[in-house]
Formats: C-alpha cells, structure tokens, sequence
C-alpha cells in the first residue's frame, strides 16, 4: 500500500524517486511547466506537483484534466510557493484514469443541492472530504469514550419487532408480496417486523448482565418530517447503564459531549480551521465554550414557566404538559443559557412507556441535551425498573405484555435501577462542523423520497 500523502507532507527531509497516487485537483499551466496539486483523501491539503514541460512525459499533460487519477514519481523538494512546505518535481508520470470535461466538480464552487446530486462523487470535494473524515475520527473517538470505561459493545438488532419509543414511525421488514392480504404469521418472521428505532430495549437486556454497555448502529425512522435535522436513516450511540440514576446519567451524556467537542479541537484542527472559514464562523468559540463552561440544567417546569415569561412570539404556544418545539429548544440554548443546556423531568404524558415515574406521578425521569443551532442532540432518560409501575404504564400506552413478555421479564428476575440515553451521531457531527443540514454529513442520505444510491 502506497505512503499517504498526509505522512509524505510531514517529511522532514527533502526525498527522491518518490512514487505518489492520486487524483488531479487543479492544473495550472504555463510556458514551462505545469502545476498539479494532487490528493489522495488521506487530508485536505493536497502535494503541488510541478511538470517541466521539456520532460517527455509532459506529453500527457492535456490529458490530465481535474478529476484525473494519476501516478507520479519525483523529487520531494522545498516548495518555494507559500502555505506548503513540500512539492514533488515529477520526473515520470502515468495517467491512470481519464476525467474529461463533462467531470462535474470543475474547479467553481458548487451548491450543497448540487452535490447532494451527485452523492457518489461529493466526497472529493473539500467539504465534503473534511465532513468524512471528521465523522470517521468521531466515530472511533466514541469507542475510545465508552471502552475506556468500561463500557462494553453491543451489536443491538436491525431487525425487530418492538416500537421502542412507540411513536409509530416505524419501516415494515417482509417477504409477502406487494398486495398480498396474508397474515403476518404467513410472514418470514411469523408475525410484523421492522426497522428499528432505537436499540434501547435490547440494550437494557445486556445493561442488565454485563453492567455498562453501549450500542452504536443505524437507526430508521419513517417520520415523514423533511427538516434540515431528521434523516430516515441516521446512526444512535446508545449507552445503557445498571445501577445508574437520572443525574448519573445527564453528567454522562454531558462528559460525552464535552470529550467528542475536545476531540474536534485536538485532533481535527485542520477541517476545524475549514469549516471556522468557510462554513460558520463562530464555530471555534463555540466549541472552546462547550469545553470550558459547565453545562446548565433547567428542569422541563422551569423551562415552560421562563418560556412563557420571555415574551417572544413563539409559533407554538407554550403550555405545560406539551413538548417542546424546535423553536423553544432553539431559545432556550440560543437565547437563554447560550450554550449546551440540558432539560430533565418532562411531563409523563409526552414521553413513551419504559421512562421511570417521578415521585409527583406527572413527570418521568426524562433529559434532552439542547444544543444551540441544532436542539435536541440527546434524549435520554432512567427505566422504569418497577414491574407493576411498568405494567401499568404499558397499559396506559395501549402496549400488550405478551409483546414486550422479554422485557418486562428484566423486571421480574434481578431488576435493578438503570439508565442511558442515544445520541444522534449526525447532529453531534453537525454541531461539532458547524454544517447546517443533516444531509451533508452523512455518505448517502435517505430522506422522503430519497434513497437512490
Ligand atoms: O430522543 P430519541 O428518539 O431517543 C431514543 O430513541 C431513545 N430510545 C434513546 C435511548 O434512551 N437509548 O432519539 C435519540 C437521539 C435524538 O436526541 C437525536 O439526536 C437523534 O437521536 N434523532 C435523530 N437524528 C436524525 N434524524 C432523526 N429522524 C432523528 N430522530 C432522533
Ligand atoms: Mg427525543
């Protein structure tokens, strides 16, 4: 396998008969030589490749277009141009792969719509590739989180038969036929499948054997809400936790977002300095206050009341015992705290079954962690361990106990107080980038209507 060019760019000697691979960004040509800069995805910062024009080899240069792949051997020298330490004087070249003028990223800049168009080939570009290759170091650095305290891993299901937040917006799994009016029993699985929403459930079992576990997968939801922040397809880390309260579980999720926001300021300055230019400027600030402030706590009663007292003309009115809508999220995050906020205790009505009962019967264990630009990037909350508590919410949502029998069994042999939460991985990767749509930090986004690729 070739050296990449992120190690080639760090030398720290000059080298020679050096073989580099990649694909043409840009050429720029004149009378005696030819300016490549080539990149192979391993950074953003490409190595300027110079082609004297006497070389035979120059020959292929009106072939070498932007979007060519080519192979060059050369000399490393000192580069004499500003902002690059190193270029390589090709001494041979091969052209690899042809790109010809119908190459749809020439070199002008190009709307996110655009290149949502054109998913198979957005990554090249410079956006793009940095988005990916944050969302790449953020998910290995929540398995460094999570195993080095000793949480173990758990493969949850794709596939199931339990609504876990029982919001109904779940995609069906079968093998019947378009049309066909046989029973589910007659189906693969002998009774309705789906998609899951969440590998909680599941999760719990395993909290409740192996003690701290986390599960980190795909996870659909058939909600037809085309916003910049809902995707149908989006990735959950969801840690679940045995003997763990509601407080136990917010300090957490806070440490977690706290340690992935350092890990952008430390490991990924590079896009970090990209996307502080050229995608939102305040990101930088943002994030080093993320770090160096204390996450606020407002409880959900607190919130509506300072909500109602603002004085702004929400679209939504604010009333107690209803959720609260983006724009609520947004000013309390935006507005009020202006930094991560996180808001515990909701209404027991608005949240689904397994939440554990506060002791005022109204409110559950509940918490959403609010960032600002982006709202909800975690929910969370502590299980409801009690059996017949559980019972009797599972009847208040309409739920059968022959359906959830496994689950509720978890509260017959050994339960034990327990909590966790999941977080959105593409809204983390949005607050931590400072990109606006949930589309443009996810390979091949699956929204309504669309899931060619
Ligand atoms: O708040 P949610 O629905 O919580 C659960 O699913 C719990 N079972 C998690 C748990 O306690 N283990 O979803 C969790 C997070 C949200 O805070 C949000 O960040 C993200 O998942 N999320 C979505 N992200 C993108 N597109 C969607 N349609 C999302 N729905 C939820
Ligand atoms: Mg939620």
């Amino acid at each position: 396998m070739q050296e990449s060019l992120d190690q080639i760019l760090a030398s720290d000697a000059p080298r020679s008969a050096l073989t580099v691979r990649g694909w043409v960004r840009t050429k720029r040509e004149s009378k005696a030589c030819a300016f490549l800069e080539l990149t192979d995805g391993s950074c953003f910062r490409g190595l300027q490749v110079v082609v004297d024009a006497a070389l035979p080899t120059a020959d292929l240069l009106p072939q070498v277009l932007t979007g060519a792949s080519v192979e060059v051997t050369g000399d490393l020298v000192a580069s004499p141009a500003a902002g690059q330490k190193w270029e390589l004087q090709a001494t041979e070249m091969r052209l690899l792969g042809v790109a010809d003028a119908t190459y749809p990223l020439q070199k002008k800049g190009h709307t996110p719509e655009f290149l949502r168009s054109i998913a198979h080939l957005r990554p090249r570009t410079n956006l793009l590739g940095n988005v990916f290759r944050v969302r790449s170091r953020m998910a290995f650095a929540i398995h460094r989180f999570f195993q080095e305290r000793g949480f173990f891993h758990v493969h949850t299901p794709v596939i199931t038969s339990n609504d876990c937040e029982g919001a109904g917006e779940m995609f069906r799994v079968t093998t019947l036929k378009p049309g066909s009016s046989a029973p589910p029993t007659d189906d693969f699985f002998g009774r309705p499948a789906y998609l899951t929403v969440s590998g909680q459930l599941q999760g719990e079992a395993f909290a409740c054997a192996l003690g701290k576990i986390y599960t980190f997968g795909p996870t659909f939801r058939a909600e037809n809400s085309n916003t910049a922040r809902h995707a149908a397809e989006f990735w959950m880390i969801e840690p679940e936790i045995a003997f763990c309260d509601l407080r136990d579980d917010m300090r957490l999720a806070e440490e977690n977002v706290r340690h992935l926001v350092r890990v952008m300021l430390e490991e990924c300055g590079e896009e970090l300095e990209f996307f502080g230019r050229l995608v939102d400027k305040g990101l930088e600030a943002r994030l080093r206050q993320t770090v160096d402030k204390p996450f606020e706590r407002i409880s959900y009663s607190d919130a509506v009341a300072l909500l109602q007292k603002s004085g702004c003309p929400f679209e939504h009115p604010v009333v107690w015992g209803e959720g609260l809508q983006t724009e609520h999220e947004r000013y309390l995050a935006e507005e009020h705290v202006r930094g991560p906020v996180t808001i515990h205790d909701y209404p027991k009505a608005i949240k689904p079954f397994y939440m554990r009962q506060n002791d005022d019967g109204r409110t559950v264990a509940a918490m959403d962690l609010l960032v600002p630009g982006i709202g909800e990037i975690i929910g969370g909350s502590q299980r409801e361990e009690r059996l017949e508590v559980l019972l009797e919410a599972m009847r208040a949502h309409g739920l059968s106990e022959q359906d959830y029998g496994w689950y509720v069994d978890l509260r017959r042999y050994g339960s034990v107080p327990h909590a966790g939460y999941g977080m959105g991985f593409e809204r983390l990767l949005m607050f931590v980038t400072g990109v606006s749509n949930i589309r443009d930090v996810i390979p091949f986004a699956r929204t309504p209507g669309h899931a060619e690729y």
